[in-house]
């Protein structure tokens, strides 16, 4: 079956170039009600892992880690969802998708960033900056890998009681890669020109 990915022109000097150009061009975010068993093996997180480490990073401060979920660490992730909806007047129905909204995808891998505001020749931007990387990176080694996936964050990652059950001092919580087999093909996405960014000096 030719496949948009199969035809889409690209340069590159090689086949195995132009198709890994290919796949990164076709990334695209898949949400958590879309996303099934199975989720990624500990073997594919470590690759996930290896990819965000090879994110732009000076003087590699590596100022991110991820902590993954499956099975009874969603259980957990739910219990902190239900929680949180109970201190915001959840009740019944409510609550349940709050439990629903941690449990949707099969992996969950939440993103931790420790930055160091005193360091002296990375300043925050720039440690920001390879978190984010490094966010990009684990998501695209997803999409090559075959899952879907999707970073959200919202009001529950900066909720002092979850953010209290992932983080150490001097941490913060992004939010959450949610990760997973699509239940379906995705749909199509409307391009944007790269004319939009790339200007000359
Ligand atoms: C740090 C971070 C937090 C995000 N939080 C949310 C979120 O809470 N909800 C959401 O719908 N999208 C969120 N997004 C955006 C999605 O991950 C995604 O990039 C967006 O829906 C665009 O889809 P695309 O990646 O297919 O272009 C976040 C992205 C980043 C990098």
């Amino acid at each position: 079956m030719a496949s948009e990915e199969d035809e889409l022109p690209v340069p590159g000097d090689t086949p195995e170039g132009r198709d890994a150009l290919r796949l990164l061009l076709t990334r695209y975010s898949v949400s958590a009600r879309h996303l099934r068993e199975p989720g990624p093996t500990d073997d594919e997180l470590w690759a996930v892992a290896m990819a965000a480490l090879r994110a732009p990073d000076h003087e590699k401060r590596i100022p991110f880690r991820f902590v993954v979920a499956r099975g009874e660490g969603l259980e957990r992730l739910a219990a902190l969802f239900v929680d949180y909806g109970r201190r915001h007047g959840k009740l019944g129905p409510d609550l349940d998708r709050e439990r629903e909204k941690a449990m949707q995808a099969p992996v969950v891998i939440a993103v931790i960033a420790r930055i160091d505001p005193d360091d002296e020749v990375v300043p925050a931007h720039e440690q920001w900056t390879a978190v984010g990387g490094a966010i990009a990176n684990a998501t695209n080694a997803l999409h090559f890998m075959g899952f879907g996936a999707k970073m959200v964050a919202g009001a529950r990652a900066r909720d002092p009681a979850i953010v209290a059950a992932h983080c150490s001092e001097g941490e913060m919580l992004v939010g959450w890669i949610a990760t997973g087999t699509m239940d379906g093909p995705p749909k199509p996405r409307g391009e944007i020109d790269p004319a939009a960014i790339l200007t000359r000096l």
